[in-house]
């Protein structure tokens, strides 16, 4: 890393706390929709209070991983922009993903989160996430032990190998048997096989209905439980699995996944069949020296405590980090209801949290 990387003037060390801000909000907006069967709403006011920080903070803020295609919910979408573009603003690209986990939020489940990644481009390298065309990806994620023991010449986990292979590379690396591991996946009929073939080495799984971003990050902190991620989920998410990742020390493999023959002649006709077929390491999805993650949770995750209300107030938990210093920071904040207000670019003024 350069001396100048670390320069008191670098953007992020300051901007990085909006995004908090802004998942914060998001969170705290979205929260009144918990258990509402309303997921679309609960999307539109994490949406509006995203955008209501980010109209008063002097970025050029430009989304290249947005939402919005999966299920035409109200969202925050590729080439909108965020900030207020004052001439002279540090430029950012987004990544983000307003609620990840919006059924659960609706059906009151919980492993639902605000997120949010951005990494500053440099003029030789404007662009710094890859936008995947295809709506799904698989993707296998592992901790920094993993990673070290890859390193230290331990063959790397392969998508084209089996379950139990992958498996034993695990277990090798984190010192346990392979009837001690955890593996987190998204409970989908598509998984069918993979679920068999865990259950036949021994492993445990933990299934979940939603929100892989989280499940995919937990491998790579402390204390999860959890030891490998496998599933094939949105596109949009591997990419800010990707940017956690880069935090952490962890890794993950992704492939595109088109879901039949009409999805992957498009994506080649977008990318090329090389592309289609390549297999991505995080940074090769988000890649440079800046990267910024963060999220907040909204109902409990393996990642974050969801929001807490006690009386007026509101407690919630988030976590920072960046790719360059690798501080990785969990933020409790106190919110008192009486007298916070929050930004909505819908009403376009400060406004108490209904
Ligand atoms: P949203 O909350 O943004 O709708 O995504 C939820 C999610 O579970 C993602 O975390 C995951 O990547 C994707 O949906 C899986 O897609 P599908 O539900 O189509 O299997």
């Amino acid at each position: 890393m350069s001396l100048n990387s670390l320069s008191i003037t670098d953007p992020e060390r300051t901007i990085e706390f909006e995004f908090v801000r802004a998942t914060e909000n998001a969170a705290l907006n979205s929260l009144s929709w918990l258990g509402r069967g309303e997921k679309e709403k609960a999307d539109k006011a994490a949406c509006d209070a995203i955008f209501g920080v980010f109209d008063l903070v002097d970025i050029c803020g430009e989304v290249v991983i947005g939402e919005g295609i999966k299920d035409n919910a109200p969202g925050i979408f590729l080439g909108e922009h965020l900030g207020t573009w004052r001439a002279g603003s540090p430029r950012f690209e987004i990544a983000l993903d307003p609620i990840d986990g919006t059924t659960n939020i609706a059906q009151g489940l919980p492993n639902s989160i605000s997120v949010m990644a951005a990494s500053e481009g440099t003029a030789e390298s404007p662009h710094v996430m890859r936008n995947l065309p295809t709506f799904y990806a698989q993707k296998l994620a592992y901790g920094p032990e993993v990673v070290s023991a890859i390193a230290g010449g331990m063959d790397p986990l392969s998508l084209d190998d089996t379950v139990d292979a992958n498996l034993r590379k695990v277990a090798k690396a984190l010192g346990k048997r392979v009837r001690d591991l955890v593996v987190m996946t998204l409970q989908r009929p598509r998984h069918a096989d993979f679920i068999r073939q865990v259950r036949e080495s021994g492993a445990a799984l933990r299934l979940i209905t939603d929100g892989d971003i989280t499940a995919a990050v937990s491998p790579s902190l402390m204390d999860s439980g959890v030891d490998l991620f496998y599933g094939i989920g949105g596109s949009p998410e591997g990419i800010l699995t990707a940017a956690a990742l880069r935090s952490l020390g962890g890794d993950m493999l992704l492939r595109m996944a088109p879901r039949d023959e009409a999805e992957r002649l498009e994506a080649i006709k977008a990318v090329g069949e090389e592309e289609v077929t390549r297999v991505y390491k995080s940074d090769e999805l988000v890649w440079g020296e800046s990267c910024i993650f963060c999220a907040t949770g909204i109902s409990d995750s393996p990642l974050l405590p969801g929001v807490m209300l006690r009386g007026k107030k509101a407690i919630t938990h988030s976590i920072l980090m960046r790719a360059k210093s690798r501080t990785v920071r969990y933020i409790r904040a106190i919110h008192d209801l009486e007298h916070k207000t929050i930004h909505l670019r819908g009403e376009g003024r400060e406004q108490k949290i209904a």
